[in-house]
């Protein structure tokens, strides 16, 4: 589904990204962990031409990447839903779903803000509130509703768990694990928060100053305990 190679990534003369290299499969769950500032958010940027200039190689569902612009990379099913949640604060969470209708790539019928909240079942009590009076955890539901108003073939999560309650973390992943599933999504999630991403994910690829420095299944995480403590740990 999506496979990348020899990525670099730049801000102007900063050099962010060396070599970055990893394929997803189609329906397959992958987090991205690593420190602050490792380039997680680059990474993701970089995989949707936005924001960082890149060169390497990417493919996406048959598609060589080189060249497509943002919007192309979004028609051919890829959604990231970024770090900032950018939701429309004057308006109801059903309507910020509406809103993301147009995302939807011509020849799919987008889904209707029901239908996502009775994928995302957090969303369902708060449809008709105004998203300005939302907590930031409820905000971060409604930006990963609205990824999903595009029917993406390949959802990109920017550390969706970031300051939100312990108990809704744990809602949040099993959720996002069953909408995966169901609709046979592709996952890539940056996080910060382990248990969150291994509650959601098959596997893992630990990234430190813009290189992979592992990738595997999460048994294979838990076999070397050093990873965490080298590459992870504040
Ligand atoms: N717009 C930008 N211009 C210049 N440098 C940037 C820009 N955005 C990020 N950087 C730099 O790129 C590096 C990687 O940043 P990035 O945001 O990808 O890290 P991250 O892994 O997402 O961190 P965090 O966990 O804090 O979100 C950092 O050194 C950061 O300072
Ligand atoms: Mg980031």
């Amino acid at each position: 589904m999506l496979e990348v190679r020899d990525l670099d990534a730049f801000y102007g003369d900063s050099h962010i990204l060396h070599r970055v290299s990893f394929d997803i499969g189609a329906g397959e769950g992958v987090a991205l962990l690593g420190r602050n500032g490792a380039g997680k958010s680059t990474l993701l940027k970089a995989l949707m031409d936005a924001g960082p200039r890149a060169t390497g190689r990417m493919r996406f569902d048959g598609h060589d990447l080189a060249g497509a612009p943002t919007h192309r990379r979004a028609r051919l099913g890829m959604t990231l839903v970024p770090e900032d949640r950018r939701i429309f604060p004057h308006v109801s969470v059903a309507e910020n779903l509406e809103l993301a209708r147009h995302a939807c790539p011509s020849g799919l019928t987008p889904p209707t803000p029901a239908e996502i909240a009775a994928q995302f079942t957090l969303l369902q009590p708060i449809l008709d509130r105004r998203a300005d009076r939302l907590s930031g955890g409820q905000q971060q539901m409604v930006a990963v509703g609205r990824g999903l108003m595009a029917r993406p073939k390949l959802l990109m999560l920017d550390e969706p768990a970031e300051g939100l309650a312990p108990v809704i973390v744990e809602d949040m992943a099993r959720e996002i694990a069953v909408v995966r599933r169901r609709e046979k999504l592709s996952l890539l999630v940056t996080e910060q928060n382990i248990d969150f991403a291994r509650a959601c994910t098959d596997r893992l690829l630990v990234i430190d100053s813009g290189a992979m420095v592992f990738s595997g299944d999460w048994a294979a995480f838990d076999a070397a305990p050093d990873l965490e403590a080298r590459f992870l740990a504040v």
